[in-house]
């Protein structure tokens, strides 16, 4: 394992233990331990995978990346800060990191699948087109989706500003006033799924991810809660 050292007040504050000027203060009155003994030293460095630091006595174990399942509710906006609308991160109440961001962004009325992590790498892996990582939909769309909007879907539809969407598999699961359908879709442009109906006459009224490449939307978590991803699923999509 590679020795990375870090500074004690660099340490804490990525944990959240506080700002880098709290922790300042909170190292030099005593109240954090590296190995068991008083440190008062805001610049010391520790080994993180080694070393144990303590903060009033209770242990912080440093974790370099998180990374968690979101079931996204409607309402909520993805992006890490807003003035106005609460973010897809004020919903990850037990987070340690202040670097959390979502993976791709979902409409604010978009519900389901969004992960949320701190790790850069992945994200790129997962979001880049060349990569094709498949991403799949359910929506409910007004009017009847027919086999010719298959069609039109498998070849590549154009979705407006000259843009056009990439071959796609649309399966029909109802089709009637309301219809039902699952899609899947390896591109993330800006409101793609409802331009791809829009180019077909149609309009989407619900919709939700349901997984992205491996990843499968835990349908035990609750709209609006989340989950820290299980050693399987971070293997698999690592
Ligand atoms: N396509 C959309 O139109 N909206 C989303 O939120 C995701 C994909």
């Amino acid at each position: 394992m590679a020795v990375i050292m870090m500074r004690l007040d660099k340490y804490l504050a990525d944990m959240g233990v506080g700002t880098r000027t709290e922790i300042k203060k909170y190292v030099r009155r005593g109240k954090v331990k590296v190995d068991g003994v008083v440190v008062k030293s805001p610049e010391v460095k520790v080994d993180p995978n080694v070393q144990k630091v303590s903060y009033l006595d209770q242990p912080v174990s440093y974790e370099k990346f998180e990374y968690y399942m979101l079931n996204k509710p409607a309402g909520v906006i993805s992006a890490t800060t807003d003035k106005k609308d609460k973010t897809v991160i004020d919903l990850i109440t037990e987070k340690k990191r202040k670097d959390l961001f979502p993976v791709g962004r979902l409409d604010k009325d978009t519900e389901g699948l969004l992960l949320i992590t701190n790790d850069g790498e992945l994200a790129h892996r997962l979001l880049a087109p060349k990569k094709h990582v498949d991403k799949v939909y359910y929506a409910k769309v007004k009017g009847k989706v027919t086999e010719e909007d298959v069609k039109a879907f498998a070849e590549g539809v154009s979705i407006g500003q000259g843009e056009m969407a990439k071959p796609a598999t649309l399966e029909i699961l109802v089709s009637d006033e309301i219809s039902e359908i699952r899609l899947t879709i390896q591109e993330g442009k800006f409101h793609q799924v409802k331009r791809m109906f829009i180019s077909v006459g149609k309009e989407v009224v619900y919709l939700k991810r349901l997984s992205m490449g491996s990843l499968v939307l835990d349908e035990n978590l609750p709209l609006g809660a989340y989950r820290p991803l299980t050693r399987e699923e971070l293997e698999q999509l690592c």
